[in-house]
């Protein structure tokens, strides 16, 4: 197999990093991914085999490892939401070895930027022995777990060459939110008759773009927050909780400042012993039956001296916020939520005057266990 690689697509033309230049190409991912999937008639282009044999299945085990992992999380709430299907996203590298009770008609979902990482791998293999049917999704056609898959469907976020990943994220979330469309409507769901996807796609797209366009306001931030910090916590509740997740993660493996993603809940409950003077805690608010318990947990942490900022949906935003995210479809508010977080990580290696695109001890596709 021999991909078609177009020349723009790899350069970096006048960005300084990969990372900043795959930041920014976000809302193009989505418009592709509407492009690819989803016909302005309001049907949804996914192989209708692959439909039909989903709809057989009672619990949907999605297997991923680092940020694909964290897409995972965000994609099985969408096919509970969406498609009334249980859905839940498990490591691959505990998967592989401890695996939980299985379900009667259980269906695979390996989601995997580059289809080489081995401990995904090992799990297709496992579960295909097993007889069960198995789906990737990845950014690379021809790859190994996209040819021993049953079935594939494409990311179409185009190569991601910063080791940290960005688009590819966003564009798990929206290719999970396509198949869980096309299975609820499958299965007639009125959750997702209602969710007018080709239109939430271009209205995420058009609200990351804002948050691209304004990253200076995001860089400022960064002079004030982040540093000399040895430490960082993010905090969210329901959907906000697994951004958190992957917003720390970005944070610690491109400016090696020790992050944690917090439920903002839990952070009483021990963690919080580690806020002292000026530990930047930063806050996910776009959920509506939690905004005001996650502003009083950020409160608390201020009390304890924490240097606090807020990231919060536009219909909930107050003032004194630091960052307002465009409002979009709730099941998508991992899509702009992530946007800041990635330029924060970003701007914070930059400032510490490191190599953004290739953080010390990580690779891009890990193919060990
Ligand atoms: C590596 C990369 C991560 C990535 C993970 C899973 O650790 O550094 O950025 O999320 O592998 O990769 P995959 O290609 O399976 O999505």
């Amino acid at each position: 197999f021999t991909a078609q690689l177009d020349a723009s697509e790899i350069s970096k033309g006048t960005y300084p990093y990969y990372m900043l230049k795959e930041i920014d190409e976000q809302p193009a991912v989505m418009r592709r991914i509407v492009d690819a999937y989803l016909p302005a008639d309001g049907s949804v282009s996914v192989d209708p085999a692959l439909v039909q044999a989903l709809d057989q299945a009672d619990r949907l085990y999605i297997v991923a490892a680092g940020t694909s992992y964290h897409a995972g999380l965000v994609g099985a709430r969408l096919f509970e939401e969406v498609a009334g299907l249980p859905a839940e996203a498990y490591l691959a590298s505990e998967f592989g070895y401890h695996m939980p009770l299985l379900s009667q008609h259980p269906f695979f979902l390996l989601l995997s930027q580059s289809g080489e990482t081995a401990d995904s791998r090992e799990v297709l293999v496992k579960v295909k022995k097993m007889g069960y049917p198995v789906l990737t999704m990845t950014n690379t056609a021809g790859s190994t777990l996209s040819r021993e898959a049953d079935y594939t469907m494409l990311l179409h976020a185009g190569p991601e060459i910063a080791v940290a990943s960005t688009k590819a994220y966003t564009a798990q979330i929206g290719v999970q939110a396509v198949l869980a469309k096309a299975l609820g409507m499958y299965r007639q769901q009125p959750a997702a008759n209602d969710f007018a996807l080709r239109h939430q796609l271009s209205i995420a797209a058009a609200g990351m773009q804002t948050l691209v366009d304004e990253k200076d306001q995001i860089k400022n931030l960064v002079g004030q927050y982040m540093p000399d910090q040895h430490d960082a916590f993010y905090i969210g509740r329901g959907a906000d909780y697994p951004l958190s997740l992957e917003a720390a993660l970005k944070l610690k493996e491109v400016s090696y400042v020790h992050t944690e993603g917090f439920a903002a809940g839990e952070l009483k409950h021990g963690t919080i012993a580690l806020i002292s003077e000026d530990t930047p805690v930063l806050a996910f608010i776009t959920d509506d039956a939690t905004a005001a318990h996650t502003r009083s947990n950020l409160q608390e942490t201020e009390a304890r001296g924490a240097h606090t900022l807020s990231i919060v949906s536009e219909h909930l935003a107050e003032p004194t916020d630091n960052i307002v995210l465009p409002d979009v479809d709730p099941r998508l508010s991992a899509l702009v939520g992530i946007i800041p977080a990635q330029l924060i990580a970003y701007y914070t290696a930059l400032g510490k005057g490191l190599d953004v695109d290739k953080p010390r001890n990580l690779a891009k596709s890990v193919t060990v266990e």
